[in-house]
């Protein structure tokens, strides 16, 4: 019996292991905690990407970009099928190297220079679609798992949490919206409580800078709403960069707006800007 029991207790440190082993091979914050002031954006931009291109097989998925985030700004970025916003996310953390242009984390980091690892560790959290979060265990213990992927240690849920780190998931617990579903298992969540989870697993690691691609994709309609509250009460502690094709999200939340179309910044501006824009008319918003 004893056996048995050490043999599932192996097994199970084995799944916790790989599970954040693959969260941090997936370049999200990583190793260290991300302290304020080691960004330096005296300049106000966290993000700049000036010139960037990038061709797949001769074709330009992303052609002369020029996009700057603010510190603490919520950017929208919209942009047909095809526009080059995935692509986009993928040069910030390192999946992609652009062809040639500049891509910077604030005044001195040359995200150009840096692995996939260091860009997630130096503060830029990136949000897939699919939910990664870790069925079997309770809401609380991924946010907890999340936050030892800061560590360089065998992770496991014996690992002491200092009353700080506590507070930290009570916190991230509340702002989620999932403190009444602290010890649910994840498996238990919704579509959208998953999404939340997920994007908690994140936040709780204090990244700088939160890159969102396709949020809302499979929520109901409360749970678009709750999203919308989620990341507009994200950003200012965080640069938040959303990409969604819902307008109708996109409205609710939307401060600055970016137009991308063939891998270029068509236009910028509030909501209203850019939808009366004629050039953004004819290639997007008139289809
Ligand atoms: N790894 C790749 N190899 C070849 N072509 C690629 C690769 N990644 C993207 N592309 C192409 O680059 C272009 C931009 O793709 P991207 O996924 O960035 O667009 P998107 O704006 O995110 O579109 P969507 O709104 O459909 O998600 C597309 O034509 C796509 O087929
Ligand atoms: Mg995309």
């Amino acid at each position: 019996m004893k056996q048995l029991d050490g043999l599932r207790e192996t097994m199970r440190r084995d799944r916790v292991f790989n599970f954040v082993q693959k969260r941090q091979t997936m370049a999200l914050p990583g190793t260290r905690p991300v302290h304020d002031g080691e960004v330096d954006v005296s300049h106000g931009p966290i993000l700049y990407l000036e010139g960037v291109n990038v061709a797949f097989d001769g074709f330009k998925a992303i052609n002369d970009l020029n996009l700057y985030i603010d510190d603490g700004e919520l950017r929208c970025i919209i942009g047909p099928n095809g526009a080059g916003k995935t692509t986009m996310m993928d040069i910030i953390t390192g999946k992609t190297r652009p062809d040639s242009g500049s891509v910077y984390f604030g005044q001195t980091m040359d995200l150009t220079q840096m692995s996939e690892h260091e860009i997630a560790s130096a503060g830029i959290g990136r949000k897939f679609q699919k939910p990664t979060v870790f069925p079997h265990h309770t809401v609380f213990q991924n946010l907890e798992l999340a936050l030892q992927a800061d560590k360089r240690v065998w992770p496991s849920l014996f690992f002491k949490l200092t009353g700080e780190q506590r507070d930290r998931i009570d916190e991230v617990l509340k702002i989620i919206h999932l403190d009444a579903e602290r010890d649910l298992a994840a498996a238990q969540l919704s579509h959208g409580q998953k999404q939340w989870l997920e994007i908690g697993m994140l936040v709780v690691q204090n990244p700088r800078v939160l890159l969102v691609d396709e949020p809302i994709a499979g929520m109901t309609h409360q749970e678009t709403e709750r999203t919308a509250e989620l990341l507009t009460s994200l950003a200012g502690k965080h640069s938040v960069v959303v990409v969604e094709h819902d307008m109708e999200f996109i409205r609710s939340i939307a401060r600055k707006v970016t137009v991308l179309h063939e891998g270029h910044v068509l236009a910028e501006g509030s909501m209203d800007e850019v939808q009366r824009d004629p050039r953004v008319i004819s290639v997007y918003l008139g289809e």
